[in-house]
């Protein structure tokens, strides 16, 4: 397994693809209401990502047949924008972006709620967000990487939610996946030694059921098994000689 680490010019590439990001993001966040489809978001998606100089990274990738994904309810992650698919009050929404800028990734998914939306579907967004921010207390070097994954894990299932475990976070850089796998929950042995000029996509996945998760025919969307609701929160990260520094999340 390689891990890259990335010189200070490469560091400055992936804040400007992380910096354009975070504005297609906020923009993409105001457009959330109740009778909005998700296929009109995924289209002012990819116009404003194109728009920046971008370009859509997920959008045919493996096949994926759009530029952002979007997850509503107990869909975890990867649901695919639809024509007919209509955003309702008391819905949760997750947004999974990301894109390229010269030749960089970056990659960040938030959960919304939608309109009013029940005090459980709001504490799971709230707990899958602080989730991310109990994780990345480890995201420094000489810190090993399950240091965060369990740091993630312990937080969320002290709630008693489902840690997904199918799917991981992962390095990024000038692919949208790179070594090492991140996942989320307590696991084996210690991981890599985390160096600084890594970057890294955080991303806990946490469902108010079971762990566990099904597809859907599309072959893309990621059910929870059990039909509870599910909650995704991304960010890319650098690791530094200090405090991390979240790259698609300005101060
Ligand atoms: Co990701």
């Amino acid at each position: 397994m390689a891990v890259s680490i990335k010189s200070a010019r490469e560091i400055e590439k992936m804040r400007e693809s992380c910096r354009l990001l975070e504005g297609v993001f906020n923009h993409l966040a105001k457009m959330i209401e109740p009778g909005i489809t998700t296929w009109e978001i995924d289209q002012e998606g990819e116009k404003e990502i194109r728009a920046c100089g971008g370009v859509p990274n997920f959008l045919h990738y493996q096949g994926y047949p759009a530029s952002i994904c979007i997850s509503l309810n107990d869909e975890v992650v990867h649901g695919i924008p639809k024509k007919g698919r209509v955003v309702q009050e008391g819905d949760i929404i997750s947004l999974d972006a990301g894109l390229i800028y010269n030749g960089y990734h970056s990659d960040m998914a938030r959960t919304f709620p939608v309109g009013k939306i029940s005090e459980e579907a709001q504490k799971l967004i709230d707990v899958t967000k602080q989730s991310f921010f109990e994780g990345i207390k480890y995201a420094r070097a000489g810190c090993h990487l399950h240091e965060i994954s369990s740091a993630i894990g312990t937080y969320a299932e002290s709630f008693g939610y489902g840690v997904v475990r199918d799917l991981t976070g992962h390095g990024i850089g000038t692919k949208l996946h790179e070594d090492p796998e991140i996942p989320n929950f307590v696991c084996k042995g210690r991981g890599i030694r985390l160096q600084p000029g890594m970057t890294l996509a955080i991303e806990p996945m946490i469902n108010a059921g079971t762990w566990e998760v099904e597809w859907l025919d599309d072959d893309w969307t990621v059910v929870t098994a059990d039909g509870a609701l599910s909650a995704h929160y991304e960010n890319t990260v650098l690791i530094t000689d200090g405090d991390p520094e979240i790259l698609t999340l300005s101060k």
